[in-house]
């Protein structure tokens, strides 16, 4: 045997001889070594607990008292919405949509847009009296969100709207009737795909806001009949101008042009 292979004996001797009589007589200090363990634990949690509350007062006293939670707001905390959740979805005629326009503070901000009802409550500035987007509280104005006629198109008559998306028609243009025909079906085919896809981005844009959210259908609304309306003037103005074809022929024949 080395000298090595006895001292790691004797070591092993050691640490083993006083442990193993505790093992078997002392319950009472297991018993103490559990509490100091809980206490411990019950510290931790102390120390978490004031550091939350610490937190919370921080963002009440750096948010001037408008968040304890530094502007997060967990999905619990927009009560409004679990209300709605649990009483199911409204369906609302445009008479009674028209109550929700903002200018009762007790009651919530609704708007439509396609039908679909959005709680807007919490963009209270914005939608409420005074608000840059008032116009749309209380209604369905779809076709507002389309051409930017916030005065004028308060509705959600869409017929007509594609045309600020077609070039307007130039009689004088040369070119053939069938092919002043064909285009324009074109043109108004892909306008009106256009005025889909932005109806469809800013009912996305409410569905998936933080703050908003969906309510409900607009029901009974009276379908649109008689001439559609008129595209305002800003939006007729806005219109594509279509490069005059004529023009640009006869000075590509024009003598003396440089070819290039
Ligand atoms: C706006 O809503 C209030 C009730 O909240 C209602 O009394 C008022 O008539 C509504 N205004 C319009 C223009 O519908
Ligand atoms: C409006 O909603 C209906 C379904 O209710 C849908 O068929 C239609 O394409 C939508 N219109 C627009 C312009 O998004």
């Amino acid at each position: 045997m080395t000298m090595a292979d006895s001292s790691v004996r004797q070591r092993l001797q050691k640490t083993k001889s006083p442990s193993s009589p505790q093992q078997l007589s002392s319950q009472p200090d297991g018993v103490e070594d559990q509490s100091s363990r809980v206490i411990s634990l019950l510290d931790v949690l102390r120390v978490i607990i004031t550091l939350i509350g610490v937190s919370c007062a921080l963002s009440y006293y750096l948010t001037s008292g408008a968040s304890l939670f530094w502007n997060y707001q967990p999905w619990f905390a927009n009560t409004a919405q679990i209300v709605q959740w649990w009483a199911g979805p409204l369906q609302l005629t445009p008479d009674q949509l028209a109550l929700y326009n903002g200018t009762d503070p007790k009651k919530p901000i609704y708007l439509a847009i396609n039908g679909t009802i959005f709680d807007v409550t919490e963009g209270r500035h914005t939608y409420g009296p005074g608000g840059s987007y008032e116009v749309f509280a209380g209604r369905d104005a779809t076709r507002a969100f389309v051409t930017g006629c916030f005065l004028e198109d308060r509705t959600g008559d869409l017929r007509g709207a594609e045309d600020i998306y077609i070039p307007i028609d130039d009689p004088a243009e040369d070119i053939s009737s069938g092919a002043r025909k064909t285009r324009a079906e074109k043109e108004r085919r892909e306008a009106r795909k256009r005025v889909l896809q932005e109806v469809n981005k800013w009912e996305a844009f409410y569905r998936n806001h933080k703050k908003y959210f969906e309510v409900g259908k607009l029901v009974g609304v009276p379908e649109y009949t008689g001439d559609p309306p008129k595209l305002c003037d800003s939006a007729q103005k806005g219109r594509p101008k279509r490069k005059n074809m004529k023009k640009a022929r006869d000075a590509d024949e024009a003598p003396g042009k440089p070819v290039h």
